[in-house]
Formats: structure tokens, C-alpha cells, sequence
């Protein structure tokens, strides 16, 4: 969530700095600084805010300089102010660090350090750092921070400067994510790719538990166990995918790319009515000795888990469990070996996720992540691997990698179910060719956007919503009222419709607005009398249905069709109105799309 970036070579590092960090904006931060070495020089401008906020503190003359650090933060530990904003620096005002993650002993150290007279300056565990380097610098940077490195317990990812040493960069990783760019006659590093892909391709990604010593010709990484040899890993997206073209936001853009993302996810794992997951090593006999699949994720990913859990329970008769990660990792969860644990997450960064994951493969569970970010922590700790092929995300609010991750919950239910031989091949071949359809009916929705728009302009005037469903379109409910709650601000509750008269029903009153999703056929009948229930209490009720379904239109006062589709892959249908509407609820509520309030992206923290 927060943002770093390095450089060091022969340009003038500040507007280096200021335009990796743009770049990493959406990620999501509340303050900024940088700093720049000039010969042995030192200079810290930081501020609460926007970038632009520390652009106009710092006025038209850029801080000169060769070698410097930037971050962006996103407050944990102190409220965002321009004292708790990086860089930090220790009590000589030599060493300054940037870091993201959270110091989990830094009180301890933190006393043990005012006890030897060193004076602190912010709220913030970072600043613990600052002067560990300075309590343990004997003349060699990288050495205090091996030190430092041993005596902190929790994630990062640092980079520390000094101008004892105005050669060097060094920085490093735990739980964090980390990136060396490899110039010519200059490096850069970065918390993330985009900031560094205007400058180089050829990165180093760095793993936990190594440090990198970083100068204008050289990159030297080790770990606690002597030098590393890692490869070049060179980024092949493009930087363009990473903007807005010509969309008004990243969420627009996203929301529209998924014909795309869903027919990349497909691309070569569907062939002759059977899925192929060559990245997938399960035997049949493996499949077989399954007896229960977890599924566990944070936010939508969460919700993606719950439409996987309908599905594989369908299509495998196996039991299975979706939890929040969050709760997951604390409530000492039956597991073992004959386990199945999927777990998911579009930044593959996800602190909770991540500490599911190894909880889960600690109990010797067979782990299997579904992540959208190449070389992600998850994707290099789960056992095995399965991407969705949906492009950089940059929104606060996830679309594209929900539907994305959904393909990839039906592929591997079909493909287990094809190994478990709890499928027919008719069944497997009739669900194949819906999917390949799938992207072009999405674009049918897309173009149904002036539908969404309309509903959307009475319901934006609204302070509450509510979303109904029953078993998918339940599941669907509450992923579209997320997307509301995020990016408009408009209380929304999800409930399964069965449930509304155990106590909901009390809140709905005249003109209260009710998204009703009824494409379920074998759960109409019971849909429409929760749809009569909150109309005769004088709700406004826009139903989400599929084609020619007359009775619920009939039972609705505006209706959305989805194209029809099998009953198991609506999910990836219906959902799509609910993107736009809470886009455009947004749009005309005058919220900040793209970064909504008190959220990040990636939440790499618990
Ligand atoms: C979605 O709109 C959210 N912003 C959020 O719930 C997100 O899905 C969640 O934080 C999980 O992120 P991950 O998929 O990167 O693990």
C-alpha cells in the first residue's frame, strides 16, 4: 500500500522520484517525502497529502542531487502528518530510510533506544530503523543494516541512505514486495514495476530475507547466508496497459477490459469440450483423496470463494468451506493433509491471505494459489499456481479480477471434476463452449451501459441500498454491494432474500432501493415473493434477470437482463451492471473513483 522508490546514476534523481511515485498512487497513501543526497548533503522535504501537495511545499526549485528515495505512506502507525511521513531519519540526521510493512517490536526497540538517549521524532515503528542503523553503523552501511535486519521482527521492505556513503543505496525485503531496476550507469528500486518501467525492464525481484547494496554500476544482493546469484527478470507488459486510455478512470477502463481479461484467462486452457491446466500437477488419484477444499481470500476475492464454493460443491460433491482470511488464521482451522486450500487474491500481496496460505501449508494442506501478479508472494509460496491473465488492476476497486478469478474457480472445478470423474464429458463440454461465449456477452452488457446510467442517477440520491439474492445471485449480492459501499459511499447491505424477514425487512420503508438478482430459474418462485415482501413495504426494486424472464420484470419496477447463460456461470454476468452501477453511483456523487477514501489497494499489513 505504501510506495518506494530509489535511484541512484548520473540524472537528477527528484523528478525520478515524483514520477515513480505518481505511478504508484494507486496504490494508496495519505502523506509523502523524499530525500537527495547532494555530495555529502543531505535534504528531507516530506508532507501530509497528495504528491502535489509535497511538490508545492518544495516550490519551483527541484532538491539537487544524484542519488535519492522517495515513499508515499498509508498511515498504520501515527496519524498521517507531514513528522510521521518518510523518510525518517535517525538523531545526526546521517542515515534516513523509507519503508513499507510494519515493525512489529518497535516499542520495544523503541524504548531500549530512547534509554540510550537517542531522541524520536514521529509516531511511526519506521523510525526505530533509522536509528538502529545509526546505533550499529560502524563505517559500513550495509552492515548496520544486516544488523538491523536481525534485530526487528515483522515485514519490510527499506531502503536506507547516508551521507557518510553518498555511493550507495542499500535495501531490503521481508513480507514486502521489492523490486531492483537495472539501468545503465544507473539502478533504480521500487515497491512495484510500474514505477520503474519508464526507465528499465530488467529487474531483479527480491525474496524475502535478502539485502541489496545498490550502486550506479553494481547490485549486490545477499542473505544472511552470503552472496545471492538471482536472474534477470525481464518485464514484458507494456506500460500502456498500465494507463487509462481514454477512459475518465481505471475502474471504467478495468470494468470494460473484461471481455479481454476473461478470453485471455480461457486462452489455451479450453480445447475439445475439456479444460487443460498444464500448470496444474494433480493426479487422479490425488483429486480423489480431496475430502474437504477451503477456499480463503480477503474482500472480492472473499466473494469470488463464496460463487467457487457453490460451484465446486455442485460439481464435485465435495464439502466445501470459503472463509476471510483474516478469520481464518486466528481460528486454529481443522486441516490436513486430504485438504484442498485455494487461495486467492489479485495482488498475490495480501497479508492475511498470505498468512493463510502457510498456515495452511504447515498443516500439509495442497495449497494452490489463483493470483493475477506474476512473481507475487503468493505465487511464489503456494504449492502450485494458477494465474489469472487479467493485466495490471490499478483501481481501488476490484472488477476484472473478480470475473477473471471466477474463470479460473470453473476451470479447475471442471478439470477436478474431470479427474474425479464427478463430471460427465457432456457436462464438461457443455460448460467449455458457455464459457467460450462468455466474453461476447459481456460486451452485450457493456453496451447496455445507458440502462445502468439511468437507474444510476436516482439511486446515487440515496443513502441506502439493499441487495437481495438466493444461492449464486446471493453470493453475486454481496460483491455488488461492496462495490457500492467502496467507491460511492452508499450504505449497502447484502442479504440473502430467504433472510430479509429475520429482521432486515424492519429497515426497508417507501422508496428504499432493492437490487433484487433473480437469475437463478430453479429459485424464481421463492425470488418473487421476496421481491412482492419489499415492494409491499414500498421499495423500489431494479431486478437483474436473464433474458425473457418475464414474471420477474412483471414483479419489478426496472429490470436489467443479462444474456442467457448456464445457471453455474451467471455470476460472471450478472455482476457487471453491479460494477456500473456503483461506477456511475460514484461518477455523480462526486467521489473519487479510482482511490477511494481510507482504502488501498494492497493491503500488504493486516
Ligand atoms: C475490492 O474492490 C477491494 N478493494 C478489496 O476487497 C480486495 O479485493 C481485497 O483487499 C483483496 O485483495 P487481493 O485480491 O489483492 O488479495
Amino acid at each position: 500500500m505504501c510506495g518506494i522508490v530509489g535511484y541512484i546514476g548520473g540524472q537528477q534523481a527528484y523528478p525520478i522520484l515524483i514520477e515513480g511515485l505518481r505511478k504508484l498512487e494507486y496504490r494508496g497513501y495519505d502523506s509523502a517525502g523524499v530525500a537527495l543526497l547532494n555530495g555529502g548533503g543531505l535534504q528531507i522535504i516530506k508532507s501530509a497529502g497528495r504528491l502535489h501537495e509535497l511538490e508545492q511545499k518544495i516550490g519551483p526549485d527541484s532538491p539537487a542531487g544524484q542519488i535519492g528515495i522517495g515513499h508515499t505512506r498509508w498511515a498504520t502507525h501515527g496519524r498521517p502528518s507531514d513528522s510521521n511521513a518518510h523518510p525518517h531519519s535517525d538523531c545526526t540526521g546521517e542515515f534516513v530510510v523509507i519503508h513499507n510493512g510494519i515493525i512489529e517490536n518497535y516499542q520495544t526497540l523503541r524504548q531500549q533506544l530512547r534509554a540510550d538517549g537517542h531522541i524520536f521524532r514521529s509516531e511511526t515503528d519506521t523510525e526505530v530503523l533509522a536509528h538502529l542503523v545509526e546505533h550499529h553503523y560502524r563505517g559500513n552501511l550495509t552492515a548496520a543494516l544486516r544488523k538491523v535486519m536481525a534485530q526487528i521482527s515483522g515485514s519490510y521492505a527499506m531502503v536506507v541512505m547516508s551521507g557518510r556513503e553518498p555511493y550507495r543505496l542499500v535495501c531490503a525485503r521481508k513480507d514486502s514486495p521489492l523490486i531492483v531496476g537495472l539501468g545503465h550507469g544507473e539502478n533504480f528500486i521500487a515497491s512495484d514495476i510500474p514505477a520503474l518501467l519508464r526507465h528499465t525492464r530488467d529487474t531483479y525481484i527480491l525474496d524475502d530475507g535478502e539485502l541489496a547494496e545498490v550502486t550506479k554500476e553494481t547490485v549486490n544482493i545477499e542473505t544472511s547466508r552470503g552472496p545471492v546469484k538471482k536472474p534477470v527478470y525481464h518485464v514484458r507488459w507494456d506500460a500502456v496497459a498500465a494507463e487509462k486510455e481514454g477512459y475518465d478512470h481505471f475502474m471504467l477502463k478495468e470494468i470494460h477490459e473484461q471481455p479481454k481479461a476473461i478470453r485471455e484467462t480461457l486462452r489455451s486452457r479450453l480445447g475439445e469440450g475439456r479444460v487443460t491446466l498444464e500448470e496444474l500437477c494433480i493426479t487422479p488419484d490425488q483429486a480423489k483423496g480431496f475430502r474437504k477444499v477451503v477456499m480463503v481470500a480477503c474482500g472480492t476475492a472473499y466473494h469470488a470463494g463464496l460463487v467457487g464454493k457453490y460451484v465446486f460443491e455442485k460439481l464435485l460433491r465435495l464439502p466445501v468451506e470459503v472463509d476471510v482470511a483474516s478469520e481464518f488464521r486466528y481460528r486454529n482451522p481443522l486441516l490436513g493433509p486430504d485438504n484442498l486450500v485455494i487461495v486467492i487474491s489479485q495482488s498475490g500481496e495480501t497479508a492475511d491471505t498470505l498468512a493463510a496460505l502457510r498456515l495452511a501449508g504447515e498443516q500439509g494442506c495442497t495449497v494452490v494459489a489463483i493470483t493475477n501478479v506474476v512473481g507475487s508472494t503468493v505465487s511464489r509460496e503456494a504449492h502450485q499456481v494458477i494465474y489469472t491473465w487479467a493485466g495490471p488492476e490499478i483501481a481501488v476497486a476490484s472488477t476484472k479480477a473478480y470475473t477473471t478469478q471466477l474463470i479460473v474457480l470453473y476451470l479447475l472445478a471442471i478439470h477436478l471434476g474431470t479427474l474425479t470423474e464427478t463430471i460427465s464429458p457432456d457436462q464438461s463440454a457443455a460448460l467449455t463452449s458457455e464459457l467460450f461465449r462468455l466474453p461476447a456477452k459481456v460486451d452485450a452488457i457493456l453496451k447496455k451501459n445507458d440502462q445502468i446510467l439511468e437507474f444510476a442517477r436516482t439511486l446515487q440520491k440515496w443513502e441506502d441500498a439493499f441487495f437481495i439474492g438466493r444461492g449464486l445471485d446471493y453470493a453475486v449480492a454481496l460483491e455488488g454491494s461492496l462495490k457500492l459501499k467502496e467507491i460511492s459511499y452508499i450504505h449497502a447491505e447484502a442479504y440473502a432474500a430467504g433472510e430479509m424477514k429475520h429482521g432486515t425487512l424492519a429497515l426497508i420503508t417507501s422508496q428504499i432501493p432493492v437490487i433484487a438478482l433473480a437469475t437463478q430459474p430453479d429459485l424464481h418462485e421463492k425470488m418473487w415473493s421476496n421481491i412482492t415482501e419489499v415492494k409491499a413495504r414500498g421499495a423500489y426494486v431494479l431486478a437483474i434477470t436473464m433474458e425473457g424472464d418475464a414474471q420477474t420484470a412483471k414483479e419489478a419496477d426496472t429490470v436489467f437482463e443479462i444474456p442467457h447463460t448456464l445457471p453455474q456461470l451467471a455470476p460472471v454476468l450478472s455482476v457487471i451492471p453491479l460494477q456500473l452501477l456503483a461506477y456511475h453511483a460514484a461518477v455523480l456523487r462526486g467521489c473519487d473513483v479510482d482511490k477511494p477514501r481510507n482504502l488501498a489497494k494492497s493491503v500488504t499489513v493486516e
